[in-house]
């Protein structure tokens, strides 16, 4: 028999998880590497647009797709597109969206437990004396078990990510609100705090070396961010690179959003939840995230080093430079603690929603219990997470991150749109967003949600299959020796793609025998 549909105990509690599913190591980590990387100020421009085309509208559609898939009992995409689109693909579809989700999980926890790791040996100041890039970059690859010199092996590594698993499924279990709102209300205001605080450091930095170094300051570095540079608006690869961030850092296309928004009412708002948790984000991301990490290293390093360190890897801002700059600052060790265990807590809340959309799904189509569903889920994730960590060397994960964590998300996100606006329909859809509402959407996003949003989309989608992904495909400038751990990562994204549709068909086959039986 179906079991009673959980909800959020608080409406506070509610926009706490939502947030927290958003704002995660994509805010702190991604954001500053991404900026770096594009030019700073060139990137800012895109990256407002596509928050304002594609973030907020799809944010929107993806509470009211959830909150609507609620109300059957639905907390996955498979059966969210089966309600709103009567076609015996919907739920095939919907697959891309447990696909997305389960995949980041995958090797998302173990960047989380990255944090955890390295707020540790921080505090504990285990790196202290390495002070340049090149020994601070080979301790990091040390953790990750890519050459012994610092850690004797990778069970260091494999030490701190089974507390990370651990904890996340324990929230996990716990459920809706005694799990997931928990974590939030405490973890949010948390992050944020240990943000403030990190920000005010940075900023009362000044001028680290002003003997040798004087235009080095943390205000060059704001100004690095913050100067618009309009000459590279005409360049695809900074607008790919702004929208792909958008996507990250808000959790669209994840499937999470509107798995977590499954839990509400329905006459619960979304107009102005979706709008505020999309606001915290931004504010978590560029006032929080956008002044850490490229201010405090362009007063260190300089800009022209900066963007260099970002060039050299994703983890070298956060992982790298970091921990450079916490051994010179006076209690080092503990802001370094802060920005690590910051890193850890904005994972986790995110982690957890990854996890939900799949436990869900077996909760709800094959009457397991939450702690089984959940039980199985780990079980599974765990050993899939052991490609990423042993494999991690022949880029397996980034593999992974690319076709799941970029690609895919802009297919899911263009696929809800589509289904929304043009087959459930934009006045139904609309009405529905509209459902509790407690502000009223300006009318331009009817049109906005209608036309330019997925055009926006193909645009994307048609200029990174040209731009990105066939070189990615074709592994253009790949070492020969990763060629086969990539191939490996594919077939493995294909067989949990396989495994999900046919959970999909045995689900959907099962409640038909079901329901037949009953007449
Ligand atoms: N939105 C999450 C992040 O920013 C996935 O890390």
């Amino acid at each position: 028999m179906a079991q009673k549909r959980e909800v959020w105990g608080t409406k506070i509690g509610l926009v706490l998880a939502m947030a927290g599913n958003a704002i995660g190591l994509g805010n702190f980590l991604r954001f500053p590497v991404q900026a770096a990387q594009n030019g700073g100020g060139a990137f800012m421009i895109p990256y407002i647009i596509s928050f304002i085309l594609l973030g907020i509208p799809v944010m929107w559609i993806e509470w009211t797709i959830g909150r609507h898939g609620g109300k059957y009992n639905h907390g996955s995409l498979p059966g969210m597109f089966d309600v709103m689109w009567k076609n015996k693909l919907a739920k095939y579809f919907g697959m891309l969206g447990l696909f997305t989700s389960s995949i980041i999980l995958i090797y998302y926890t173990y960047l989380e437990s990255w944090s955890l790791g390295f707020s540790f040996l921080t505090l504990f100041k285990d790196y202290y004396g390495l002070q340049d890039l090149s020994h601070m970059s080979h301790y990091l690859q040390s953790y990750q078990g890519m050459n012994n010199q610092y850690f004797g092996s990778i069970w260091y590594a494999y030490g701190f990510l089974l507390v990370t698993f651990f904890l996340n499924f324990y929230f996990l279990r716990k459920g809706i609100s005694k799990g997931i709102e928990k974590l939030a209300l405490f973890g949010v205001p948390l992050l944020l705090l240990f943000g403030i605080i990190l920000v005010i450091r940075v900023i009362t930095l000044g001028t680290p070396d002003p003997i040798n170094h004087p235009e080095q300051t943390v205000m060059n570095g704001f100004a690095y961010l913050w100067n618009p540079d309009f000459s590279k608006l005409g360049s695809a690869r900074v607008w790919l690179a702004a929208a792909g961030q958008i996507f990250f850092t808000l959790s669209i296309g994840m499937g999470t959003l509107s798995a977590y928004a499954s839990y509400l009412k329905e006459k619960d708002d979304i107009a102005l939840g979706g709008l505020a948790t999309g606001s915290l984000n931004e504010f978590t991301e560029v006032i929080l995230g956008g002044s850490i990490a490229i201010p405090i290293a362009v007063a260190f390093f300089g800009v022209g080093t900066t963007q260099e360190i970002a060039n050299g890897g994703a983890f070298n801002l956060g992982f790298v430079s970091m921990p450079i700059i916490f051994q010179q600052l006076p209690i080092g060790n503990f802001i370094g603690f802060l920005w690590f265990f910051l890193l850890f807590i904005a994972g986790i809340t995110s982690s957890v929603a990854m996890a939900l959309p799949v436990i869900s799904f077996l909760q709800e189509q094959f009457d397991l219990t939450r702690e089984k569903a959940t039980t199985v889920v780990g079980i599974i994730a765990f050993i899939a997470i052991n490609f990423v960590v042993f494999f991690f060397k022949y880029g397996f994960l980034d593999e992974l991150d690319y076709w799941s964590g970029t690609f895919a998300l802009v297919i899911v996100a263009l696929l809800e749109v589509i289904i929304f606006a043009w087959i459930f329909g934009i006045k139904k859809g609309w009405q529905e967003l509209h459902n509790g509402a407690k502000i009223n959407i300006p009318k331009s996003y009817y049109y906005i949600i209608k036309y330019i949003t997925p055009m926006f989309l193909i645009i994307l989608l048609v200029v990174w299959t040209i731009q990105d992904a066939f070189p990615t495909l074709l592994m253009e400038g790949k070492e020969a020796e990763n060629i086969p751990y990539l191939w490996g990562a594919r077939i493995f994204m294909v067989l949990i793609a396989i495994a999900l549709t046919i959970m999909i068909r045995k689900a959907w086959k099962r409640n038909y025998l079901r329901k037949n039986e009953v007449k």
